[in-house]
């Protein structure tokens, strides 16, 4: 029997939903009432395999903000017309074009007009990192990245140990073809995978992170437009077996070239040389680096309200 080829078949994405979907787990606790309305519109984009309405996920999230923050509006974007097509864009449709839809959205939305939050979910916060830096009305107060990729992945996310076969399958198909035109515009993952061996054909043909990246050239609109936020909150989480590499969720990466030793945004070229203004930001304190322990966007109601819900003001 011949080994099933992953890429361009429609069993790989079948897989790789199986695998990365990972919703975001919340552990009870009790709510804490503020009071007045006196609150800044939240926009939440969730993460891969998930979708705007979970239940168990944004759902969940959407309904304890509400409670911490009365008054508070929640929008939980949705990439589609319905919760199974914006699962599935969350595999399949163009980055770059799901956040002109989202710039869109926010665009004809008369409550977000005066300024609104962003909390983006794994995925999601690159996502939104890129309508800030592309949308900036109505404008993005502070950007709230839970367990984001700011400068990609290079491995296979919450793949169950290196020997299995799936595994490597997909990450063999990932790693050959990710800049492939059809895998690129066809896999929201590729637009993300950012392999260090193949640093040239990254910045090249990389549809969506190496422009927002500055990968290209600089593009002072981006610049300009991403130092607008008052402060950009990146949550790292310390046993995360989805991301690879974890220093991604900070804005580091592998050292180009290689694919061991890691660098941190503050070693790396893109902050040395600014071309995204993070060395301002960071300078001027805009930066904000959280650590939470746990996997993947595990985390705690108590955690979420002691670190994150003092942005959300
Ligand atoms: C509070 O203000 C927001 C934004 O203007 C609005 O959407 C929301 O309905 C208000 N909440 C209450 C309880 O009045
Ligand atoms: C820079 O970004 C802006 C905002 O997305 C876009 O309109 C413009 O075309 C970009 N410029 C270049 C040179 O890519």
């Amino acid at each position: 029997m011949s080994a099933p080829v992953l890429l361009g078949s429609r069993m790989r994405p079948v897989l790789l939903w199986f695998l990365l979907s990972v919703p975001v787990l919340l552990t009870a606790g009790s709510p804490v009432n503020r009071s007045a309305n006196g609150t800044v519109p939240l926009v939440l984009w969730h993460g891969m395999g998930d979708n705007c309405c979970n239940p168990f996920s944004m759902g969940a999230i959407k309904k304890m903000i509400e409670e911490e923050v009365p008054g508070i509006k929640v929008t939980s974007l949705m990439i589609g017309k319905n919760v199974i097509q914006d699962t599935g864009n969350g595999f399949f449709m163009d980055v770059n074009e799901q956040v002109s839809m989202v710039c869109s959205q926010l665009a004809q939305d008369p409550e977000l007009s005066g300024g609104y939050n962003a909390m983006g979910f794994s995925q999601g916060a690159q996502f939104l990192r890129a309508v800030a830096q592309r949308c900036p009305s109505p404008p993005m107060k502070t950007l709230i990245s839970v367990g984001g990729q700011h400068q990609g992945v290079y491995g296979l996310p919450k793949c169950p140990g290196e020997s299995s076969y799936i595994c490597d399958m997909i990450r063999r198909a990932l790693n050959n073809g990710a800049y492939n035109d059809l895998v690129q515009n066809n896999l929201v993952q590729a637009q993300y995978w950012h392999d260090p061996l193949k640093d040239d054909l990254y910045r090249k043909y990389s549809l969506f992170l190496a422009d927002i990246n500055q990968e290209r050239g600089v593009n002072e609109t981006y610049r300009k437009n991403l130092q607008l936020l008052d402060k950009f909150v990146m949550v790292k989480f310390l046993e995360d077996t989805v991301v690879d590499p974890v220093d991604t969720e900070w804005f580091g990466f592998l050292k180009t070239g290689q694919a061991k030793e890691t660098e941190t945004l503050q070693e790396s070229v893109l902050y040395q040389e600014d071309r995204l203004g993070l060395a301002a930001m960071d300078k001027a304190g805009k930066l904000v680096f959280l650590a939470s322990e746990g996997d993947h966007l595990q985390f705690t109601r108590e955690w979420f309200n002691a670190n994150l819900l003092p942005y959300l003001h």
